[in-house]
């Protein structure tokens, strides 16, 4: 998967956008997710949710820092994959939290959220859930060897 330059300058542009307001970005992502899948909020009944906010957006930063090179961060991305497992996380719910962050997106970019723009955080976002479920997969294939 590699995403081209005309994907990469519109993720690294949306971005500048969307962490300007960090806190109401994600403080509206989980809103969003958690109205899409109710099931979900249970998985984050132990979590510090203002922490957490902080951690996706150092996730989602460090996803556009490499953005020209993502083999920099497959590493990194199937480890998350597999701690997911533990948190209860399944395959079926990437789909869910996409919908939710490409949502959330729209909300904030406005016009900014071009067709481009979409298309840009799909394909980064089909990416990096494909290496974290990837992680995730090898992680069970270990447990039952
Ligand atoms: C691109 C997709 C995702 C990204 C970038 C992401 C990012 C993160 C990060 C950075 C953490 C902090 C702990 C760690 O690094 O292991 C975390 C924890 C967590 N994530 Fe995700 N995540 C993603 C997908 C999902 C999905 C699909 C779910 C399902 C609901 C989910 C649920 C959780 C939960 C329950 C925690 C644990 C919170 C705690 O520590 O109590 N994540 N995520």
């Amino acid at each position: 998967m590699s995403l081209t330059p005309q994907n990469i300058s519109d993720i690294r542009a949306s971005w500048q956008v969307l962490a300007a307001d960090a806190d109401g970005f994600t403080a509206d992502f989980y809103a969003a997710l958690f109205r899409r899948d109710p099931a979900l909020r249970p998985l984050f009944a132990q979590t510090d949710l203002p922490a957490q906010r902080k951690k996706l957006v150092a996730a989602l930063a460090l996803v556009v820092r490499n953005a020209d090179d993502l083999s920099a961060v497959l590493g990194p991305l199937e480890e998350m994959g597999t701690r997911h497992v533990g948190y209860g996380v399944k395959d079926s719910d990437y789909t869910t939290v996409g919908g939710a962050l490409i949502e959330t997106m729209e909300a904030h970019l406005q016009e900014g959220f071009t067709a481009e723009v979409r298309d840009a955080w799909i394909t980064a976002y089909g990416a990096v859930a494909g290496t974290m479920m990837a992680g995730a997969q090898a992680a069970e294939a270990r447990k039952s060897a």
